[in-house]
């Protein structure tokens, strides 16, 4: 959907529908010309309490001519006192879907006039989320969909749209390739989708150069599968951070998918362990908007990616592992993978002296027993790097809730025959994983991004369509911009 700006009059504009965003206590007052020229039926329709303006709540009507846009749609806001960001977001989802499925609506346009001391800028957002659906396999998600928005508004906009744009199509980017299936998404195929990055340098470390590099953990992980791992590394740098600003480390878990392997899943549901990539399409997506935004930052993106299989030489319980930091893992459990992938991430990352290190996993079935899908868990080893992880997610409602790392934990992921080994068992398992991980990080400032339980929607949400979310885009982006040069 292409978004446009136009100072021009609501009731002058043509277009296929024109959205009026409205406020439970306040009503049509904001658009007196509209209401007059359709012969005051907007007020009445609110007076009858036929349309009540609640939360995300539309309303369409047909204006006969008498004004220039084809029909209007109310949208909801509820009460203006309870108005927050992430409202105005879902009633632009909300809008936009709506208007997604009525045939012969294409080009639609937005009322500014009315957000009080809201961005119109989330709605539009909302608006933009909305309209994602995975079309690659089927023909009729690719032939619906509106073409145009247009943001009625004497403002500038250039800077607002080009973000809103980006960022969105760094979202659609990482939610493609979560939808994609793990036969075509393959770890050699995700390396593809980061070699098409334009802006940003693309390193392929194949199994060979692994091996030299001493990834034992990460390549237990992929023993079992035909398909060859894929340690993918980009880098991207910006003329205007100083050269010498040591760069973001972003890891995503990149499992293509994960079958458990020799410990293996049950076969109900399986088919949606296709997602176990969706860490590592959140750092692609990331790197694909902040590169085309010209972020002054500098990016070492880092995802190992492998397919979990239970196949002949596939990874056994007991084996023991060396990863890249010399610290030796005992496999209890071939379905915790994630983590052995994650911890030669890390300790690869850890190397360059990254002024911090961020991953996003799809890590633990446990994230959604504590958090069902509301919050991303998240856990750390420094204060200031949370606290800026918190206020990004604040930013953008991808939430995130912090779990403790308590000394204790360690324990539980203490091995007689290795330094460690990768399941401390079910009690605490989405804590003890990021214990896990944090022993690779060493001193550097870390934060872990466990989304298991957010990164695949199995119902519609207000801008966001059932499958995959995209999660952790928006929310690295918005981090990326707050930070200190
Ligand atoms: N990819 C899974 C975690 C997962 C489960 C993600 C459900 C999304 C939905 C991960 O590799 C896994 O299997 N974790 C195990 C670890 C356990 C064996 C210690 C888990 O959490 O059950
Ligand atoms: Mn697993
Ligand atoms: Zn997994």
């Amino acid at each position: 959907m292409n978004i446009a700006v136009r100072d021009a009059k609501e009731a002058d504009f043509p277009c296929d529908a024109l959205i009026l965003p409205i406020f439970e206590d306040e009503g049509m007052a904001p658009y007196k010309e509209v209401d007059q020229r359709l012969d005051n039926l907007p007020s009445k329709l609110m007076s009858s309490g036929e349309f009540r303006a609640r939360q995300a709540e539309v309303f369409l009507l047909h204006t006969y001519g008498k004004i220039k846009p084809s029909r209007v749609l109310f949208a909801g806001m509820g009460k203006k006192g309870e108005a927050t960001r992430e409202r105005a977001r879902r009633a632009g989802g909300k809008a936009a879907s709506y208007l997604r499925e009525l045939r012969g609506t294409k080009d639609i346009a937005l009322s500014s006039a009315n957000f009080h001391s809201l961005p119109p800028g989330d709605f539009v957002e909302g608006a933009l989320l909305s309209q994602y659906r995975f079309g690659t396999y089927k023909k009729e998600e690719n032939e619906k969909g509106l073409k145009s928005l247009t943001i009625l508004s004497g403002e500038d906009w250039k800077e607002r749209i080009k973000w809103l744009e980006t960022v969105e199509a760094g979202t659609r980017f990482a939610r493609d390739l979560v939808n994609t299936p793990a036969n075509d998404l393959t770890p050699s195929a995700l390396a593809e989708a980061a070699l098409s990055l334009k802006k940003a340098k693309v390193r392929v470390i194949e199994k060979k150069e692994a091996e030299k590099l001493g990834m034992g953990a990460f390549l237990s992980v992929a023993r079992g599968s035909h398909e060859p791992p894929k340690f993918i590394v980009l880098t991207y740098e910006n003329a205007k951070a100083k050269t010498k600003t040591p760069p973001v480390a972003l890891i995503g878990k990149s499992i293509t998918f994960d079958s458990g392997g020799i410990s293996i899943k049950p076969s109900e549901g399986m088919e949606k362990m296709k997602y176990d990539m969706a860490g590592g399409a959140a750092v692609l997506g990331a790197i694909k908007a902040a590169s085309e935004l010209d972020m002054p930052v500098n990016i070492l993106g880092i995802l190992p990616a492998a397919e979990n299989l239970p196949g002949g030489s596939a990874s056994k319980p007991g084996d023991i592992v060396r990863t890249i930091t010399g610290k030796t893992v005992e496999i209890i459990n071939t379905d915790a993978e994630g983590r052995l992938a994650l911890a030669d991430a890390i300790g690869y990352a850890a190397r360059s002296n990254p002024r911090a290190i961020i991953d996003v996993a799809t890590l633990t079935g446990a994230c959604s027993i504590a958090l069902g899908n509301e919050a991303i868990a998240m856990m750390g080893n420094d204060d200031e790097l949370t606290g800026a992880i918190k206020a990004a997610s604040e930013d953008t409602n991808e939430r995130v809730w912090r779990m403790p790392l308590y000394d204790e934990y360690k324990e539980y992921i203490e091995s007689d025959a290795a330094d460690l080994k990768n399941s401390g068992g079910r009690s605490g398992s989405l804590v003890t994983a990021g214990y896990f991980l944090k022993e690779f990080a060493g001193n550097t400032p870390w934060v872990h991004l466990d989304i298991a339980s957010t990164a695949w929607t199995d119902k519609d949400k207000p801008y966001l369509a059932k499958g995959a979310t995209g999660i952790g885009v928006r929310l690295l982006l918005s981090f990326l911009k707050n930070l200190k040069a």
